[in-house]
């Protein structure tokens, strides 16, 4: 099955970026002049898929406004040279469809992705994390390199770098073999959610994009609270692992993590010099 839908954990607080986040969403956050949810959803676009399933929560109408025409603003600047402005958000909402759901309480990443089922249904999806920011100027976008491993490989795929040894405390970290012939694929059999250093299989840690197969929903449905007391992704993919139904896949390209605040300033340099 190829891969329509792209789903978007948006529900969360954002509270490293108060109090910018006091009322706006941390996906809103602009790179320059684009709110890092649109950079996501352009990269989804890129990867041939125009069905964005978002899974937002309450204080996020932001995200569902700007999916959206501003009647009244584009009106205003209409025939105006600010009109071109809206130029690219204006093509991205006519290519795709923005479905929305509700996660009414903040019980972790894993649980984020369960909500969306509703939006989902039995089909493979992607998941894009907004706040890891993922560009490869001008070649083949992450997403659209994992998509052609997931049609290799028919099963899920994780995006992962290697991070410093002393970090791997702040990401999902995998262990695996090669696979035949590749320098840049893995079968998973290891996973292990923010690891200390000391308990830390590799350095090899996943980032904010996945492939998921649809049977992630019933393993979800049945994964206790693991880090954190939240219902973690890590855990459910390590099901589907100890099944070699993961792989995971060094991607070409960049990834800030713009949930800090170092990566956040990197990133707007980055796009700001280009
Ligand atoms: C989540 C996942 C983690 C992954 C990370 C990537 O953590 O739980 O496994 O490495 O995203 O950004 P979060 O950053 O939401 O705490």
């Amino acid at each position: 099955m190829t891969i329509n839908k792209c789903l978007f954990p948006a529900a969360g607080y954002g509270t490293r970026f108060l109090p910018a986040t006091k009322a706006t969403p941390k996906e809103m956050l602009p790179i320059l002049t684009k709110p890092l949810i649109q950079h996501g959803v352009e990269e989804a676009v890129e990867a041939g898929i125009t069905t964005m399933a978002i899974v937002t929560g309450r204080g996020k109408r932001a995200i569902e406004d700007h999916f959206d025409i501003s009647y009244e603003l584009e009106n205003q600047i209409k025939g105006n040279s600010k009109e071109l402005l809206l130029d690219e958000i204006r093509s991205l909402i006519s290519k795709c469809t923005f479905s929305y759901t509700r996660q009414i309480e903040m019980k972790g990443l894993g649980h984020a992705i369960l909500t969306g089922e509703t939006l989902i249904g039995d089909e493979p999806f992607a998941v894009v994390l907004a706040d890891d920011l993922c560009t490869n100027h001008n070649a083949d976008g992450v997403l659209k390199q994992m998509i052609e491993v997931y049609n290799k490989y028919q099963c899920s795929v994780v995006a992962i770098e290697e991070v410093p040894e002393d970090k791997t405390y702040k990401y999902g970290i995998i262990d695996g073999d090669l696979v035949h012939g590749r320098d840049d694929i893995y079968r998973v059999h290891n996973m292990i959610e923010k690891p200390d250093p000391k308990n830390a299989p590799t350095n090899m840690a996943i980032i904010g994009r996945y492939i998921l197969t649809p049977d992630i929903f019933n393993i979800l449905r049945s994964t206790q609270a693991g880090k954190g007391g939240e219902i973690q992704i890590t855990d459910a993919l390590m099901q589907q692992a100890k099944n070699d139904r993961v792989v995971a896949f060094k991607f070409k390209g960049k990834r800030f993590d713009c949930g800090s605040i170092d990566g956040f300033v990197e990133a707007t340099n980055y796009f700001y010099n280009l």
